[in-house]
């Protein structure tokens, strides 16, 4: 009997997609005669969440208070647990200023197709302290070079709020139809496979020798029945590998690498946001409501720069995650290398002997570098058909320019 955890903050998952065909197109028929805006990436990406059963319990957008209140204790007005605001933002509200039922369209489909319906709560102004004081919480700096900094401040000042409901799942279905998958779908194939301890693996990267191996002793260490690698899919900052090469390259290495049927090759629709702590908590709901026993959480998740320490994103968990809050675990990783000593990958912590010499350590400016070159960095830190993946894409992209 699978038995796995339950959803966040409800005994069933609640996707906001209009699963019933009939009742979709007769939804579509009346979102094209109703007032529409065209949202940010960000709102669209957190109606794909919402659709697919990942944001369990929310019903749609937070309002103001919600917004305010989760930035600084990590609960709605209500008292639900949840780690980053979200919301629909926008600049200019005219075309839907008194509208009860609006129609929200998606920025990143060509003609701009309606992706969510929406009965309009409330249309509240933020003020620009306001907004910086939700920055600071959320992503610990007001500071415009951080890119989710960024595209939180320039989102707009409406805070636009209310129920919905989901038509599409945005260019995500069609772009990854192997790979986009829904909470619902994963949790049923949890089942269906009898997976009842299953450890999740975030990741917006491709995955070299360390990430390979964290999810190997993660899955080994908890006795896991199977390994969800969930990918992001959505927009990132520029300089980031795309969704698509990624995802090629984590294919191949679980193809050659994994003995057949342990590991789950899946994505989800979001914009990184890059809020490192905050953002590892977003990704525990989500895993748990995918049905994920465990999450990793290694160094510097979800980070960018230096706005994070190296372990933020494992200390938040105990710091500012009630007990109770949240039933998945978090499978804290150690920084992860190889040891030229031991001739295998390990955690730093479990080799106190080791100098930083011991290890095969590539900063990701040289590694970038590597492979634009067409050289493949050593095995010990890539797998070679990992690299040649990635190096097919960096020469194509350096030789367009
Ligand atoms: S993330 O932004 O999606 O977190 P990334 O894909 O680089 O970025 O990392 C995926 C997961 O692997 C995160 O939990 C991260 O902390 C962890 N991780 C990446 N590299 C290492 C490493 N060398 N040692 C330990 N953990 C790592």
């Amino acid at each position: 009997m699978v038995s796995l955890v339950k959803p966040h903050g409800a005994d069933a998952l609640k996707p906001l997609y209009v699963a019933d065909e009939a009742a979709r197109v007769a939804l579509q028929h009346e979102a094209e005669l109703l007032p529409s805006v065209v949202i940010s990436s960000a709102a669209a990406a957190n109606a794909v969440m919402m659709g697919a059963g990942y944001f369990t319990p929310l019903s749609g957008y937070m309002n103001k208070a919600d917004m305010l209140s989760v930035a600084e204790n990590l609960t709605t007005a209500d008292g639900l647990f949840w780690p980053v605001p979200i919301v629909n933002m926008l600049k200019d509200v005219s075309a839907i200023e008194g509208a009860k039922r609006i129609a929200l369209r998606d920025p990143n489909v060509d003609g701009q197709p309606v992706i969510a319906v929406m009965d309009v709560a409330a249309i509240e102004e933020a003020t620009d302290a306001e907004l910086e004081a939700v920055a600071e919480q959320v992503f610990a700096t007001t500071d415009k070079q951080h890119p989710g900094v960024a595209n939180f401040l320039a989102a707009g000042n409406f805070i636009v709020s209310g129920d919905i409901q989901v038509l599409n799942y945005s260019y995500f279905a069609d772009d990854f139809p192997d790979t986009f998958r829904t909470a619902v779908s994963i949790r049923n194939e949890f089942v269906e496979r009898g997976w009842n301890n299953v450890v999740a693996f975030q990741t917006r990267n491709p995955m070299h020798r360390a990430h390979e191996e964290l999810c190997r002793m993660a899955q080994e260490a908890l006795n896991a029945d199977g390994i969800l690698i969930h990918m992001l899919l959505g927009k990132l900052k520029p300089g980031d590998i795309p969704a698509d090469v990624r995802d090629a390259s984590i294919r191949k290495m679980v193809e050659v690498y994994f003995p057949p049927n342990s590991v789950m090759i899946t994505g989800y629709g979001f914009d990184m946001l890059y809020a490192g702590p905050r953002e590892a908590v977003l990704h525990a709901v989500f895993r748990q409501n995918c049905g994920c026993s465990h999450l990793i959480v290694g160094r510097d998740h979800a980070g960018v720069g230096d706005y994070y320490g190296a372990f933020d994103a494992q200390t938040i968990f105990q710091e500012k995650v009630p007990a109770g809050a949240l039933e998945i675990k978090i499978f804290e990783a150690d920084h992860t290398a190889y040891s030229k000593k031991l001739d295998r990958v390990v955690m730093m912590r479990d080799v106190p002997d080791h100098t930083k010499e011991d290890f095969v350590l590539l900063s990701g400016t040289k590694v970038r570098e590597m492979l634009g070159q067409g050289i493949a960095p050593p095995p010990e830190f890539s797998r070679p058909e990992v690299a040649q993946i990635l190096m097919d894409y960096y020469q194509a992209l350096d030789a367009d320019k």
